[in-house]
């Protein structure tokens, strides 16, 4: 009888990779979709660019269309193959997540490659997405579930599709506040921030055993990019004295940050390299910098009870259910 492994003895099993891994080791991409949101900036434009430079059909999706607008010129001067396209999407409303999926369902294309990239961090004030979600659960987690529930045809028509969503080294600090999920009570940005980005690694490793359980070929992998200078930080400014503060932090953190290109490869390499385990999870060699490998992750993302939970919260709030019920 196979011998069934444990999702955490999967992700030990990665083997160690190359340490210089860069855009060059990536394999053409050339036949291949990828949607990548949040493509317009940082480490989303990045992979735009480098999946494009491959071969692939890449569609950007993002939420402003003048900044949509610069970033495709960028990704179309890399482009080797198909001309890359942009994609309306607003994760934080979930009617245009529908318009989004509902555009690419129409084209019934197959989608090997969905990066959920695009998030918000330490927003200063608790802003709520359309359906009243707080800001960032809503975007960095319930947006990116309901665009993959919603994606799930056109990713189940590519042959071996991949399903890689970005964390952050700020899930270590994460937990999910399961009695007041949104924040409604009292709003702690950080915690917020790390508990959405403890929900992209629990909907990883749970988006990875629904697939298996249900026999199809999807893997659902995780990446962080370590500390890296993009506009994330901006999102987190604020205004008067603790936010000139702030300003003074960020930039700090912007300037022991490495670039984006770097940032960008842990993603890179989870989308594009061949057998990756499901579940796997790569990060920087050095944590925050460094080449891409397997990292290790808070323990809590290992915890099948808390990702069965989060799923059923994800689907009451967002009333978008995957055609894979639980199994015992
Ligand atoms: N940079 C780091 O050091 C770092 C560290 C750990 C994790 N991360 C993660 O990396 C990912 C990418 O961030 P980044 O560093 O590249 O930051 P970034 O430069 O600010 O890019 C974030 C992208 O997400 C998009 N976005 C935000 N809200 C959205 C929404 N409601 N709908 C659609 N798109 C939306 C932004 O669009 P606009 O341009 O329109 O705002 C932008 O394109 C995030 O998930 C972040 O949590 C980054």
């Amino acid at each position: 009888m196979a011998k069934v492994l444990s999702d955490r003895t999967k992700a030990a099993r990665l083997p160690l990779l190359p340490r210089h891994w860069g855009v060059a080791d990536i394999p053409d991409q050339t036949g291949k979709t990828a949607v990548v949101t949040g493509a317009n900036s940082g480490l989303g434009l990045r992979t735009a660019e480098a999946l494009a430079a491959k071969g692939a059909h890449v569609l950007m999706a993002c939420r402003n269309e003048l900044k949509a607008a610069t970033a495709l010129e960028q990704v179309s001067a890399a482009a080797t193959g198909p001309k890359p396209e942009v994609l309306p999407l607003d994760l934080a409303d979930l009617s245009s997540v529908r318009r989004a999926a509902d555009h690419l369902d129409a084209r019934d294309n197959a989608i090997d490659i969905l990066v959920n990239n695009a998030g918000v961090m330490a927003l200063p004030r608790n802003i709520r997405t359309a359906e009243g979600f707080d800001a960032q659960f809503g975007t960095n987690h319930l947006g990116h579930y309901a665009l993959t529930g919603l994606l799930l045809p056109a990713l189940l028509r590519a042959t071996a599709p991949r399903v890689v969503t970005v964390s952050s080294v700020a899930a270590w600090g994460g937990f999910i506040n399961w009695s007041d999920p949104n924040w409604r009570v009292l709003y702690v940005r950080w915690l917020a921030y790390s508990q959405s980005k403890l929900a992209n690694l629990l909907f990883t490793a749970e988006l990875d055993r629904r697939a298996r359980a249900h026999g199809t070929n999807l893997t659902a992998v995780a990446a962080h990019p370590g500390l890296s200078a993009t506009h994330l930080y901006d999102s987190a400014a604020e205004r008067g004295l603790s936010g000139a503060l702030a300003a003074v932090q960020q930039r700090a953190l912007v300037a022991m940050a490495q670039s984006d290109r770097m940032g960008a490869l842990p993603q890179l390499y989870a989308a594009t390299m061949p057998n990756l385990p499901g579940n796997a999870y790569l990060g920087p060699g050095l944590e925050t910098f460094g080449y891409p490998r397997r990292t290790l992750r808070n323990p809590l993302a290992f915890s099948r009870t808390q990702a069965r939970a989060l799923w059923r919260l994800s689907e009451t709030l967002t009333d978008i259910r995957y055609p894979w019920p639980d199994w015992p």
